[in-house]
């Protein structure tokens, strides 16, 4: 339990921009947020902007690295995966390489902080929420190494949900469509398209489902939130 002196405490990956910086912006008022990322000036902007936040900068594939940051970190409240790559390609065209650095990022690195911070989110019978997504649902083609980490991930997601339930830990993964942010640039400037920003979720939509997820009352656990841009 949070001692009532202390306000409950998120670390937020992937803060620096996207989907990670609108959550970080959502969880700020009542939480102080720890902001995950790799471009530090981004990273001291949104701390500068969001009273009780600071940077948590660190390449999440860097094990060692990762487990120096989390060093000092004894209750966590919040973890929320938002850190992410998206390399699209189809099998024909989709190097070994290109297979092992979307699943170092999108799941090996996600399973590794998890792991290293189990016993602060155990303390504070904390709440993880991983970003998957729609892919993490159906693959379609020229996605199939973005999918196949983002089944990957839901995986995960399912096992640690079960493991940790008698430690009062609560996992939830959310699963948004298309969302305005620079992944989806790359996606679109990949696929040869027409960047269509109204035709995609907004990150700050994707943080509210976020929000729900960790405020949710004792009887409830949310799963699964699946999110569409509506039509
Ligand atoms: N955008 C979409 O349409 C969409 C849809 C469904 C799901 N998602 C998922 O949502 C999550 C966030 O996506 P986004 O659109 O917000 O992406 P984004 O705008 O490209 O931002 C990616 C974030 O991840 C961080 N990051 C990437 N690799 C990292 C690494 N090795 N170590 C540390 N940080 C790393 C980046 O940090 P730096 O910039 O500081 O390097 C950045 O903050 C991802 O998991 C993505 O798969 C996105």
């Amino acid at each position: 339990m949070t001692e009532p002196d202390l306000r409950p405490l998120a670390l937020v990956t992937g803060a620096s921009r996207g989907i990670g910086a609108a959550v970080a912006r959502a969880l700020a008022p009542g939480f102080d947020v720890l902001l995950g990322g790799r471009d530090a000036g981004a990273l001291q902007a949104l701390a500068d902007e969001l009273p009780g936040s600071r940077p948590w900068p660190v390449e999440l594939t860097d094990t060692a690295a990762v487990a120096e940051a989390v060093g000092g970190i004894e209750r966590l409240d919040v973890l929320v995966h938002s850190a992410g790559v998206g390399l699209l390609g189809s099998v024909a065209e989709t190097s070994a390489g290109t297979w092992r650095r979307q699943f170092d990022v999108n799941v090996v690195a996600v399973a590794e902080l998890t792991r290293l911070l189990l016993p602060a989110l155990r303390a504070a019978r904390g709440r993880v929420v991983l970003i998957n997504s729609g892919s993490g649902l159906v693959a379609r083609p020229g996605w199939a190494s973005y999918a196949a980490s983002k089944f990957a991930l839901r995986a995960f997601a399912d096992a640690l949900r079960a493991e940790e339930a008698p430690h009062g830990v609560r996992v939830t993964s959310v699963h948004p469509g298309r969302v305005d942010t620079d992944m989806q640039r790359g996606v679109v400037a990949h696929e040869g398209g027409a960047y269509k920003p109204d035709a995609y979720l907004r990150p700050e939509s994707v943080a509210g489902a976020v929000l729900l997820a960790v405020t949710a009352p004792p009887d409830a656990e949310l799963t699964e939130l699946v999110l569409r841009p509506a039509p």
